[in-house]
């Protein structure tokens, strides 16, 4: 079966900030062809969730905090059957906005504010893919980054530390891919441009009528390409930083 490991297992990946967006879609698309899919977000499992889940799949977990991201690790580890994980996929972030969500640039964010972007959006990636090296690796999984356009581009609406997570999430992506290729972990990832979620900013619609697509993306459309590169059609792409985004990188 294409959605089980060389054990007769069901795959199964480990998806941060899965609660809304384009993490809720990742889980239905992975969820629909039958993979095991494991959680986590600073909100507790949710009762009513339609996927079949169950609170053994969900892990609460703040980011922003290394230690509970080093025990979180240990959790996982202790979930997985066999020791096998065949996808992570960092896809949580968080992008704070000024008064009226006005942008932050470089002059106005605290460095404070700074540091907690980098260890949601940067370094909890870091940790999360070296504490579960091993268990990638008996799987030969696959890790996907979600970076930004912001990230290659100064954006109307992203702030400074946000944008510059993303790009240090991108060069760690290249990284990872020269190291953890001989393990055979691929590591790819994706760029979205402006999707259909709560991250946008009023004033989006001005940005799409610059898209070449004109229109904004959708979250299905994001996990379609995240699904692409943790299964056997993508089995040799590695180190690609993929766009979705309608033609707006260009
Ligand atoms: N939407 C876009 O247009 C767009 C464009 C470019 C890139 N992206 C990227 O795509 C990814 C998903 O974006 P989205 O729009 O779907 O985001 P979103 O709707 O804001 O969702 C963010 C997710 O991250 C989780 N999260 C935030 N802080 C966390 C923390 N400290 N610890 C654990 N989980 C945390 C949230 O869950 P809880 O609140 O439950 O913790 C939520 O599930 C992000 O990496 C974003 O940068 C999005």
């Amino acid at each position: 079966m294409p959605n089980s490991n060389a054990n007769g297992q069901r795959k199964a990946m480990l998806l941060t900030g899965a609660s809304r967006g384009i993490g809720h879609a990742t889980v239905k698309r992975f969820s629909a062809a039958g993979w095991r899919v494991i959680t986590c977000s600073r909100h507790p499992f949710p009762e009513n969730c339609p996927w079949e889940m169950g609170p053994e799949d969900h892990i609460q977990l703040d980011l922003a905090d290394p230690a509970n991201t080093t025990e979180a690790i240990e959790e996982v580890k202790n979930r997985l059957e066999g020791g096998r994980l065949d996808a992570l996929v960092n896809n949580a972030a968080i992008s704070p906005k000024g008064e009226g969500g006005s942008r932050l640039g470089t002059l106005e964010t605290s460095v404070a504010d700074w540091q907690k972007v980098f260890q949601v959006n940067f370094f909890a990636p870091v940790m999360l893919a070296r504490g579960l090296m091993n268990e990638l690796k008996a799987a030969k999984g696959s890790v996907v980054n979600v970076t930004s356009i912001a990230g290659s581009r100064v954006h109307p609406f992203a702030g400074a530390a946000y944008a510059t997570s993303k790009a240090a999430l991108a060069a760690l992506t290249r990284e990872m891919a020269a190291d953890f290729g001989p393990h055979e972990i691929r590591v790819n990832a994706i760029s979205p441009g402006e999707i259909d979620t709560a991250i946008l900013s009023p004033g989006t619609d001005k940005i799409v009528a610059q898209i070449p697509l004109r229109r904004l993306g959708t979250p299905e459309e994001v996990a379609k390409a995240i699904y692409f590169l943790c299964t056997d059609q993508s089995s040799y792409v590695h180190g690609a930083e993929i766009h979705i985004n309608g033609g707006q990188h260009v």
